[in-house]
């Protein structure tokens, strides 16, 4: 089939109800039409995820923005002016025709513009904006190719579309534009220091609860089954004795014999391969049943802070 015949069946299956997978440029969504509770329904029950936790609704053009929110703060028009489409999602407080399954009953809503050919189209096509989640079980890593998607949720979900592998890599960024001072709830792939320079200081958000604002900022979460240890040094690897295990490196290591199996981020050192390898490296790793994980830290500037985010809780036992 061709992509519009894709795109034209996808959208179809929105429009009727039913969910589908398709790519965006930080990680693969699993969607659904935002204003169809029992579609949105369909999305919490495959991903085993708690209804607590909002989705994020993705529209094809800025202007859409007015269908879900009630007001737009200059700060946050700012953002949307410079990042969409973009890994940035805002969170503004909602309209009442947006169901509360999506919100998980909070008077605000996440939004934004993906910026990728395909899901563009098939929210232009679906005519309705559309809810999703990452398209992966809840807890685990986000899938950044339709590989990672089919393992995981094949035969549960109506369509994959397959963009390729996606190009960010990491989530978007999600900030609190509710207030007069933003907060911002996940680092991602709009780093911190750009958004900062649009609209002055920024607050991070420091609640990290069991039913936090956003799960994503659970102290655990995007996580393989192997566990992966953050904090240790080459100098004292005792506790790796007698078992296997894989090393996740920046940039290219200085001593491969310890390990059984590495996975190289960005020979050169660069964060934006490295974010856009993250995840499939560490699938990689996880397929291989090792013992243990160990992670390189990377420095915490720019994309190096969503990375070091998600290391952190994937890392947190
Ligand atoms: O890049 C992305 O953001 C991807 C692609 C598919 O767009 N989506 C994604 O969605 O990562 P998800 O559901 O895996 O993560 C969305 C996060 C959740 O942690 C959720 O709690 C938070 O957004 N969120 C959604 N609505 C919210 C709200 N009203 N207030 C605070 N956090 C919210
Ligand atoms: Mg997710």
């Amino acid at each position: 089939m061709k992509d519009s015949e894709v795109i034209h069946r996808a959208a179809e299956i929105i429009r009727e109800g039913g969910i589908v997978a398709f790519p965006t440029e930080t990680v693969y969504g699993l969607g659904a039409n935002a204003f169809d509770p029992l579609a949105v329904a369909r999305i919490f029950e495959v991903k085993r995820r708690p209804l607590f936790d909002p989705l994020i609704i993705h529209i094809a053009r800025p202007s859409d923005v007015r269908k879900i929110v009630l007001k737009i703060p200059t700060k946050a028009k700012h953002l949307i002016d410079r990042f969409w489409p973009g890994p940035l999602t805002v969170v503004l407080l909602k309209r009442p025709e947006v169901p509360d399954i999506v919100t998980a009953g909070l008077p605000t809503v996440a939004v934004r513009m993906p910026d990728h050919p395909l899901a563009l189209r098939l929210i232009e096509e679906a005519d309705c904006p559309i809810a999703a989640p990452s398209a992966n079980l809840f807890g685990y890593l986000s899938p950044t190719t339709a590989d990672h998607v089919r393992d995981q949720l094949g035969d549960q979900v109506d369509l994959i579309l397959d963009g390729g592998p996606c190009e960010v890599g990491l989530e978007s960024t999600i900030l609190s534009v509710v207030e007069e001072r933003p907060v911002l709830l996940r680092p991602g792939g709009v780093p911190l220091e750009e958004i900062e320079s649009i609209i002055g200081e920024v607050d991070r958000a420091l609640v990290e609860e069991d039913k936090p604002t956003a799960p994503g900022m659970l102290r655990r979460h995007y996580a393989p089954r192997t566990p992966i240890v953050l904090d240790w040094c080459e100098d004292n690897l005792d506790f790796c004795r007698g078992k296997r295990i894989g090393l996740l490196a920046f940039q290219e290591p200085k001593n491969f014999l310890k390990f059984d199996q590495i996975e190289v981020l960005s020979k050169k050192g660069d964060f934006r391969e490295a974010a856009a390898s993250l995840f499939s490296a560490i699938r990689r790793l996880d397929a291989l049943n090792l013992d243990l994980i160990l992670a390189e830290a990377v420095p915490e500037v720019g994309l190096g802070r969503a990375i070091m985010d998600r290391l952190r809780r994937a890392s947190h036992t």
